[in-house]
């Protein structure tokens, strides 16, 4: 399918019960071949503040720092949603500025934003920006701007009672306007009761395989950002060994005097 993915195609796959793909692209060309591979959905998560900046948590990157790698990875994307992962802070003072902030996301190039968490503050931001015509994407569960009020990286809704409060966030959520919601670290079966309850697509992040969809950051998925692996995360191949190998052979190359050739000279 090569038609542009929007929020209904999602809405349209789910009632079809066909999952979705989710990945975390930063830059251009990754982008780029993240698209042609034909991943529906491309979002500039805020993970970027740690595995392409070196940043210690999500909390470190502001609104300019996203602006610009969202303008990077929407030059790259042509068939692929685009979304933008509104940093800490950035939505969270005020309903102008949070609308200010997510419209210049849209102005780079974003087809939508997504905020983490619930709270009557957060649904109010969802419907402001949905008439605002931003589609909103929700984050609930393990939510990582919230880590330290967590108390650290735990798994959320182990309880039937902790399922239901997530479950009710979920459906105000889609009530204010969200096309979709990430759950983060959430056990499959709770995942599942949730998925099976609200209409929009739910977005596995570590919430097993009954949503309608998974996302995964994509320098886990190449084996490039090699701090830290999530248990959920799955490895498709090893872009750490093949940059060290491409590194070091042409370290090698330009210490023995074999790069440059005559070929590649004027
Ligand atoms: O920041 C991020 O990359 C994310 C996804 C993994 C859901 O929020």
């Amino acid at each position: 399918m090569n038609k542009k993915v929007n929020v209904n195609t999602l809405k349209n796959l789910k009632n079809s019960g066909e999952k979705f793909s989710v990945l975390t692209a930063y830059d251009y060309s990754t982008a780029k071949y993240i698209d042609e591979a034909g991943v529906d959905v491309v979002l500039i998560g805020d993970s970027l503040a740690m595995v392409a900046l070196g940043y210690e948590t999500t909390h470190n990157i502001g609104v300019e720092e996203m602006k610009i790698f969202t303008k990077a990875v929407a030059k790259g994307v042509s068939r692929a949603l685009v979304i933008t992962d509104m940093p800490f802070l950035s939505y969270h003072t005020d309903i102008p500025s949070a609308v200010k902030n997510c419209g210049e996301m849209i102005r780079a190039g974003a087809n939508g934003v997504k905020i983490e968490g619930w709270s009557d503050y957060i649904l109010e931001v969802v419907k402001r920006l949905v008439e605002t015509g931003i589609p909103v994407m929700g984050h609930l569960g393990f939510t990582p701007q919230f880590l330290n009020t967590l108390g650290g990286y735990k798994i959320q809704g182990k309880t039937q009672e902790a399922t239901e409060e997530i479950l009710k966030q979920a459906k105000q959520l889609e009530a204010a306007g969200a096309f979709s919601i990430v759950l983060e670290m959430v056990p499959q079966e709770s995942a599942k009761y949730i998925t099976e309850n609200i209409s929009i697509p739910t977005i596995s992040c570590g919430a097993g395989g009954y949503c309608d969809a998974q996302v995964l950051v994509s320098d886990d998925v190449f084996g490039k950002y090699s701090d830290f692996t999530p248990k959920f995360a799955r490895k498709y191949g090893d872009m750490r060994a093949l940059i060290l190998e491409c590194a070091k052979k042409f370290d090698q190359d330009v210490k023995s005097g074999k790069f440059p050739s005559e070929n590649e000279v004027f």
